[in-house]
Formats: C-alpha cells, sequence, structure tokens
C-alpha cells in the first residue's frame, strides 16, 4: 500500500486503514456542486474519523469571487443540509480552519502562478511536506486547460520522488473513444499513469466491492459462475428521478454516455471477469480488461437489434410528478437524447459463451434500483409441477390475453429458477430465491428468499467519495479505471453511438423523420425493451 502511521486511537472500524501522510488537496471547481455537496462533506468526516491528519489541507480553486471565508460558509451550510453527515459544531471548528479558497481561471497562466505561490504558502505554513492532489472538479471542457496549466505551472512534482503528486478525474473522461484517447494522452503529457485516478463513484460503493468478495471469498458461487450454470445475467441501474436541472449537461451526455459507459460496464466487468491473482490494483484492472475485450463488438447493422433505447414522457415516478423530458430546462424541443437505454450483450470466452447479458439504465423510472441478478438453469429434471403465484388471466382482450398469459408464463418459468440478487441501493444486500415445499398435504411449491441486508448486519454503508478519496490519498488505485480501461468501454460504447448514427441518417433519408421510442415517466421503460427479452423467452426481474 502507501506511506503513513498507524493512527494509535483510530476506531475499531476503521483499525485496518492506515492514516495518511499530510498534503495538499486543491480542488478546480471548488464553487460547484459536486464540491460541496460531496467531496467536502466526505473529507469533513474523513477527518472526523480520524482517518485523514490533521495537516491534510483543502484550497478551492474556481473562477467565482469568493473568500476564504465565504467558501468556509458555503461549505458548512451544505453540510448541515446534508442528510449524510453528522454535522458537529466542534468538529467543524477543527475542519474550517483548514479551507481555503483562491479565485482564478482554468486556462490562464497568471491565475496558476498564484496559486502556485498559495500552495507554497500554505504548504510551509501548515508543515505539509510537497504532497499534492488536484481533483478536476469541473465540466470536462476545462479538465485539458488545467492539466496544461497545471504542467506550465511547475505544480506536478514526477512521479517517484519522495513526494506525491496526484490527479484525480471526475467522469465523463471523454465523450467517444476519439476524445477520450486524446484526453488521456493530453493526461499523461503531465502525469504519469501511475498518478492518475480516473474516478468512477460506483466502485466506491460498498456493495459493489463486495461483488468481488462474494464471487471469491466464498468457495461455493465461483463453481456454478459460468455458461454451465446461469442461464442469463440482468443489470438494472434505476433513476426514478428525471434530469433535474441538468438538461443542459445532458442533451450532450444521454444515458448511454452518462450511465452505461462508466457504472454498468463496471458492474458488468466485476461481475464476469476472472479471478485475479491479488487483490492490487493491476491485478484487478488486468482481468477487467481481459473481460471489456471479450464484450462482442456490434456492427453498425446489428445495433438497433441489440440495443433499445427512448425518452421520458410526462408521468409519476416514485409519486413525483415528473415533466416529459423534452420540457426539461435546456432540452431541445426536437431532442433525440436517450434517457433510457437497454443492451443486450454477449460475451466470448470459455465462461460466458451463449449467455446473455441484459443492462438497462433509465430516468424517471418506477424506483431507484440498483442490481444484479444472476438467474441459474432449471434443475435439469422436474419432479415437482406445482408453483405458486401463476394465477392465469382473466378480464382482458384476446390478444391482451394471449400477452398475459404469455407474460405469466414467463414468470412462472422464472419461478422456478434460482435467482440471486446483489442489490447495490437502496436496501443493500444478497438475495437467494429458492424454492420451498409449502407446508400441507400437497406438494407446493413457492419461491422464498434467503436474505443477507448490510443494514441489519453492518448499519448503512459509508459514502462512496469518502472510500475513494481515501484511496487516493493512500496511494490504492485499484478502485479507479485506468486508461486502457476507460478506452475499452468508449470502443464499445462508440460502436453503439455509430449505430445509432447510421440509423438516424437512414431514417432521415427516407420518408419517416426518426423517432425515438417513448415511455411514460414512473414506468419501466419502452415495450420494446421488453421485447428485446421476451424474443428470448425472458422478462425483466427487477420490478
Ligand atoms: P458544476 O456545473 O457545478 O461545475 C463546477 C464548477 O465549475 C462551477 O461551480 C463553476 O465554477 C465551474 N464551471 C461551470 N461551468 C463552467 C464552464 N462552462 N466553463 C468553466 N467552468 C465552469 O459541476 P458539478 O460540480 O456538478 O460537477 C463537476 C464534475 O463532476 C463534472 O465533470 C461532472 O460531470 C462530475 N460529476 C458530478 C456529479 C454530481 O453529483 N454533481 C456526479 C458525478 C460526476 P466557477 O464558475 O466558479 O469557475
Ligand atoms: C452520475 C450520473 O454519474 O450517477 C447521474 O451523472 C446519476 O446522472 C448518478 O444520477 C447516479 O448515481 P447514484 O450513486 O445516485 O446511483
Amino acid at each position: 500500500m502507501s506511506e503513513g502511521i498507524i493512527l494509535e486511537e483510530a476506531p475499531d472500524i476503521h483499525a485496518q486503514f492506515q492514516v495518511s501522510s499530510p498534503a495538499m488537496m486543491v480542488i478546480f471547481g471548488a464553487s460547484g456542486d459536486l464540491a460541496n455537496r460531496k467531496l467536502l462533506p466526505a473529507i469533513y468526516k474523513l477527518s472526523q474519523q480520524r482517518l485523514l491528519p490533521p495537516n491534510f489541507v483543502i484550497l478551492g480553486y474556481a473562477r467565482s469571487p469568493l473568500s476564504d471565508d465565504e467558501f468556509r460558509h458555503r461549505a458548512r451550510t451544505s453540510m448541515v443540509g446534508n442528510s449524510e453527515v453528522e454535522f458537529q459544531g466542534s468538529a467543524w471548528d477543527a475542519f474550517a480552519p483548514r479551507l481555503f479558497y483562491i479565485s482564478g481561471e482554468y486556462d490562464d497562466h497568471e491565475g496558476f502562478e498564484r496559486l502556485q505561490e498559495r500552495i507554497s504558502m500554505l504548504e510551509e505554513q501548515w508543515n505539509i511536506g510537497g504532497n499534492r492532489l488536484f481533483y478536476l472538479s469541473t465540466p470536462p471542457s476545462v479538465y485539458e486547460p488545467i492539466i496544461t496549466c497545471l504542467g506550465n505551472a511547475d505544480l506536478v512534482k514526477p512521479a517517484g520522488g519522495h513526494n506525491w503528486t496526484r490527479v484525480v478525474i471526475e467522469k465523463p473522461f471523454g465523450s467517444d473513444l476519439q476524445s477520450a484517447h486524446k484526453l488521456n494522452d493530453h493526461v499523461l503529457s503531465v502525469f504519469d499513469e501511475d498518478q492518475v485516478y480516473r474516478i468512477d463513484h460506483y466502485l466506491g460503493k460498498e456493495t459493489v466491492q463486495n461483488v468481488l468478495v462474494f464471487r471469491f471469498a466464498n468457495g461455493i458461487f465461483e463453481p456454478i459462475w459460468n455458461r454451465n450454470y446461469v442461464d442469463n445475467v440482468q443489470i438494472t441501474v434505476a433513476e426514478s428521478i428525471g434530469v433535474e436541472g441538468r438538461g443542459g449537461y445532458y442533451e450532450r451526455s444521454g444515458a448511454l454516455r452518462d450511465m452505461m459507459q462508466n457504472h454498468l460496464m463496471q458492474l458488468v466487468s466485476l461481475t464476469a471477469m476472472e479471478p485475479p491473482i491479488a487483490f492490487d490494483a493491476k491485478a484487478v484492472r488486468d482481468q477487467k480488461v481481459n473481460l471489456l475485450q471479450a464484450i462482442r463488438p456490434l456492427s453498425l447493422d446489428e445495433v438497433p437489434d441489440y440495443v433499445v433505447r427512448a425518452q421520458y414522457n410526462a408521468g409519476t415516478a416514485d409519486t413525483r410528478p415528473v415533466p416529459a423530458y423534452l420540457e426539461e430546462n435546456g432540452v431541445a424541443s426536437d431532442s433525440t437524447t436517450e434517457t433510457y437505454v437497454a443492451w443486450r450483450l454477449e460475451i466470448d470466452n470459455w465462461r460466458w459463451q451463449g449467455v446473455p447479458f441484459y443492462l438497462r439504465t433509465g430516468k424517471a423510472l418506477p424506483r431507484k434500483a440498483s442490481e444484479i441478478s444472476v438467474t441459474f438453469r432449471r434443475a435439469p429434471h422436474l419432479l415437482f409441477d406445482s408453483t405458486e403465484g401463476f394465477d392465469g388471466a382473466s378480464g382482458q382482450g384476446e390478444t391482451g390475453l394471449q400477452a398475459a398469459i404469455q407474460r405469466e408464463r414467463l414468470i412462472e418459468d422464472s419461478l422456478s429458477r434460482n435467482v440471486l440478487t446483489m442489490r447495490i441501493q437502496p436496501d443493500e444486500g444478497i438475495t437467494l430465491k429458492t424454492l420451498a415445499k409449502r407446508p400441507g398435504p400437497s406438494v407446493n411449491l413457492t419461491p422464498v428468499n434467503l436474505e443477507f441486508t448490510y443494514g441489519h448486519s453492518f448499519g448503512d454503508p459509508p459514502d462512496a467519495y469518502q472510500r475513494l478519496l481515501l484511496d487516493v490519498v493512500l496511494g490504492d488505485s485499484t478502485l479507479f479505471t485506468r486508461r486502457d480501461e476507460v478506452e475499452l468501454a468508449w470502443q464499445r460504447i462508440t460502436q453503439v453511438l455509430d449505430g445509432w448514427q447510421m440509423q438516424e441518417e437512414q431514417s432521415s433519408n427516407g420518408s419517416q423523420p426518426f423517432r425515438l421510442p417513448t415511455y411514460p415517466a414512473g414506468t419501466w421503460g419502452p415495450k420494446e425493451a421488453d421485447g428485446l427479452l421476451e424474443k428470448e423467452g425472458q422478462h425483466w426481474i427487477a420490478e
């Protein structure tokens, strides 16, 4: 791992951690939402838990003209109003004097010279030594100028010296393969790969890390974690909120770039990768890269058959009214940006050949739910033929009735399969659905769940940013994405983007303008996404 000393009075729960060495953390975009809502609270909590030393100092940098006191006041206000922070006056009084702010442009040499001077002054005043952490919490349009200015101002010390310099880069890392490649080239013209921490906050979630622990620390699952026993794998990352004021950003992004390229690709990698030889950055990331390479590429023509996209209409999601996407602020009235995407992908390797992976993510769905469900094959010989839960269908027109019967059959079929569901959030935990005999004279099978919940066993998991920031300070990049990983994920995503573009061009050349499927807010997405599974005798599990 990295440098540091054991903190003698650390609470037991953190006894396995080393407290970090002193450092100066510079947050670019410190006036913004992420800094105030996530980063500063995470540092505050780490300090409260004494996982950061008293001379871990934060210097905010952004264009807004703020004094140190105004910056502290903003941070305090956002923490007091943050339900995830247990705000304590005394802890705040110890923390606040370590917050500083300097305003400047992101592409201005003069601003970075002043930054350099302020850093040197604070390093001396607080006896920090020379460890530096730069956090890019700005829109991606200014990542490149910031990196250039950091390099020109000589703020980046070479890797391998006595002190470390690290940079954390927020998502989105590029908007397609080409831009991600270019950004990587630029970042690596100033930093070494070992100094770069590309963040994906899903990897900081306890439940996501537990996917590897579940698979590789328990002897009983890995032998059946393959095409011989697994029928299909489903990954759902659903949100009930719409774009909520982020229309401008979302228009350039859409669900594929915003969620699939990063969070869902990471979940697929962790669920399907081969066992690494150790739990360290190189071994884990090598295996994730192998897995991403094995995802079957799609030709442009194949894209519409394997990937469904859609946009939400007005509706009510999780009891709250949601306007149609086209009516959100910052959204073009004829926008074709997708707010929902479902993808049937295949992994071409020995372990997963022929096992479909169904992925979906969307906004304005009925509830927030991120989960991975592994459905196992049925028992080879069915001794018992009576499964509860199938009531047939009635009271519908003939076509509706047939569809309902078909659907009920699918559900009945799935009732007789074992399904292992890892709930990333909320209600974090793991459920294994099995069949049991309902007590009584006849043999009636009914599904029952074997259940583990985090809350019950461990209490609420900590916020992902806490874990990830501590890892950066400790120099552990296992939970961050490497250059090859991010580019491979973009390669697969860019194939889909290209396929969609071709679909739109073909459509505009024909008589019909291109129309995106829609779904009412508060439903589980378009019928086309159900069709993706139903044609293979499957249905979505998370509902
Ligand atoms: P903001 O839009 O709040 O921007 C952060 C700061 O950057 C602003 O306060 C502003 O500071 C400056 N800024 C805003 N727009 C521009 C612009 N066009 N040109 C130059 N500077 C600008 O972003 P967030 O804080 O929400 O996000 C920061 C980064 O983190 C983004 O890359 C985002 O994708 C990523 N992210 C954010 C999440 C979140 O929950 N907010 C979640 C996951 C990732 P000033 O004007 O003072 O310079
Ligand atoms: C972010 C996306 O990366 O993840 C957001 O940009 C999304 O659009 C968010 O809302 C979801 O994160 P979480 O942790 O709430 O599932």
